[in-house]
């Protein structure tokens, strides 16, 4: 036999697949997100012991290495790795001592090395608020220079590339038709077209919440009402249309806290304890079905909580009851109620409840609320409160309480009491409940659900 057809016969067997060697499988651990200096290792594994691994980088033979005793897999370490390490390896194995025979290659499996000279991209959602299903939505993703290929990861799952056009530094991903199970955490990472091992660090993460068009907006009141005096206690009280949904709490479009109701429950109550000007805003809330991995959400309502300001240029006002002697049914009376200056806005409430509000003329700095006929029903504790006519946020303190008791002079007239008193006064006349809960859309960040209430 001569030297070269030696060579040619050993050339043969090197080739030679053992069809009976199991396709070896290669694992890199850190998983994901490896930067420069940072230890890695791939871990090459086959069916078998005493085995010899051997490592490939883009089918070139890099390492070989014997897998311990009674071991089917070997680890390969790579210590602080550079970005030169980055690419795509395969493994293969053979017997020991039969260097002739091997295994198939595995799966290649990729190096990709965070470059730190490369700048964050950035992700941008458009629209960027109130998106709901069956929209056309797009993200964009930009870095600081031109001829990049873009990644998009969906909860760190490649989803999508796209390189940028030329001369561009950015490039949208669309989402034709958006559908809730498009919700979701999204980043994006970027690498030169032709270096596809070297990548840039993640954009931060971007919240799509997807609103489920077909579920239907929680409503939203503040208890007991929705004139809040300072260090009051109150509640805002969320409902929606099923039992054991998770409620959001916004102020001014920022998440604040979020229950879940009890499964019995339709409705989250939470409660602000000694109200202070801190608290003023625009209050929504917003619930999430828990659907796995969705982020649907509900649309939402819009509160604004108007916090009446400690102001202390807004004495507090004054209240009684005209004439001041014992009242009788029948009698027509005045409640007044008087400020330290001209021009304000009063209102008056019975036991809390809002009955009445009053201009008073430019020259006068009392309000007189006339009761015609009184009866019994018109028996209460009896405030007031102000507030300058050009700023209806700020009020004053209520007034203290005056009682007003109706007596009848003879046990005979308490049979024959009127069944209705009127009620009127020169300035707005009708009682009018305020209304604070307006349908308009105000941004919402994005929020990971609903992983938690699952059981
Ligand atoms: C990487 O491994 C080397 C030894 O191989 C060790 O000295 C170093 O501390 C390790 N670095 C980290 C970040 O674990
Ligand atoms: C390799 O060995 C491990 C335990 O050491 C075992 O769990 C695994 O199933 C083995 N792999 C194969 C492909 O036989
Ligand atoms: C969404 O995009 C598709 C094409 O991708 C288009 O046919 C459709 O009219 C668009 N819908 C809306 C609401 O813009
Ligand atoms: C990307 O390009 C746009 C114009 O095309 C430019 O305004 C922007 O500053 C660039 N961004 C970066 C990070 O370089
Ligand atoms: C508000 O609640 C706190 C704690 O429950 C209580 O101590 C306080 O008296 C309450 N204040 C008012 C005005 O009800
Ligand atoms: C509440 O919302 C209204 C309209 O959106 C806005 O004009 C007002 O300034 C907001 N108030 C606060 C305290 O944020
Ligand atoms: C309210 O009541 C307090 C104590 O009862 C009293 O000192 C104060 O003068 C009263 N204020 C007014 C404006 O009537
Ligand atoms: C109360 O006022 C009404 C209307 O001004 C008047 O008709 C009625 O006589 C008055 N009643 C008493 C008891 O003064
Ligand atoms: C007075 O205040 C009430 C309550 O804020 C308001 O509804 C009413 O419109 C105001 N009246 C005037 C004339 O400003
Ligand atoms: C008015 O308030 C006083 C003291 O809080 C209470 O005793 C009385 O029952 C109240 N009157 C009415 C009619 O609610
Ligand atoms: C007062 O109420 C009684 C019974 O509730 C009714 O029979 C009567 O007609 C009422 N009177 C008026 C003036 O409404
Ligand atoms: C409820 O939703 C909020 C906001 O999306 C989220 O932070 C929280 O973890 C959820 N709570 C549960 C128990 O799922």
């Amino acid at each position: 036999m001569s030297q070269s057809f030696l060579g040619c016969f050993y050339l043969l067997f090197f080739l030679t697949l053992d069809p009976w060697f199991s396709k070896p499988s290669i694992t890199l651990t850190p998983t994901q997100q490896i930067s420069t200096g940072m230890n890695v290792s791939i871990e090459c594994q086959g069916a078998e012991s005493y085995l010899t691994f051997s490592l490939f980088k883009s089918n070139n033979l890099i390492a070989s290495q014997e897998a311990e005793e009674n071991r089917n897999a070997t680890k390969f370490f790579f210590s602080e790795v550079r970005l030169e390490d980055g690419g795509s390896y395969t493994c293969r194995y053979h017997r020991i001592g039969f260097p002739f025979r091997w295994s198939e290659s595995s799966d290649p499996m990729e190096l990709v090395v965070t470059d730190p000279w490369f700048s964050k991209p950035s992700i941008t959602l458009t629209p960027t608020q109130q998106i709901s299903t069956g929209m056309n939505v797009s993200i964009e993703c930009q870095g600081a220079e031109s001829y990049l290929t873009f990644s998009l990861f969906k909860s760190n799952n490649l989803i999508a590339s796209q390189e940028a056009e030329e001369n561009r530094n950015a490039t949208k991903f669309f989402f034709s038709e958006v559908r809730l199970e498009d919700g979701g955490s999204y980043t994006c990472r970027y690498h030169r077209i032709g270096f596809p091992f070297r990548w840039s660090e993640s954009s931060d993460p971007m919240e799509l919440v997807v609103t489920d068009s077909s579920l239907s907006k929680p409503s939203i009141k503040v208890l007991p009402n929705e004139r809040i005096s300072p260090g009051q206690n109150i509640t805002i009280e969320c409902q929606g249309p099923e039992k054991g949904l998770n409620f959001s709490l916004y102020k001014s479009g920022e998440l604040i806290t979020s229950q879940v109701t009890e499964s019995e429950r339709n409705r989250a109550e939470f409660p602000f304890f000694n109200v202070g000007l801190e608290d003023e805003g625009n209050y929504t809330c917003q619930y999430h079905q828990c659907v796995e991995e969705y982020h649907a959400t509900s649309l939402h309502t819009i509160l604004t909580v108007f916090y009446l300001h400690p102001d202390s240029s807004l004495s507090k006002p004054s209240i009684k009851v005209l004439p001041d002697e014992r009242i009788s049914p029948g009698q027509n009376i005045t409640i007044e109620c008087q400020g330290p200056e001209k021009g304000l806005n009063f209102s008056l409430y019975k036991s809390g409840e809002l009955i009445t509000s009053q201009v008073t003329e430019s020259e006068r700095n009392r309000a007189e609320f006339p009761f015609f006929n009184v009866g019994l029903e018109d028996e209460g504790n009896y405030t007031c409160q102000y507030h300058r006519r050009g700023n209806p946020f700020a009020w004053s303190e209520p007034s203290n309480a005056t009682e007003l008791v109706v007596r009848g002079e003879k046990i005979g007239w308490m049979f024959h009491l009127p069944n209705t008193s009127s009620l009127s006064s020169p300035g707005d006349l009708s009682p009018k409940p305020a209304n604070f809960v307006r349908p308009s859309p105000l941004v919402i960040p994005g929020h990971l659900c609903c992983a938690a209430c699952l059981p």
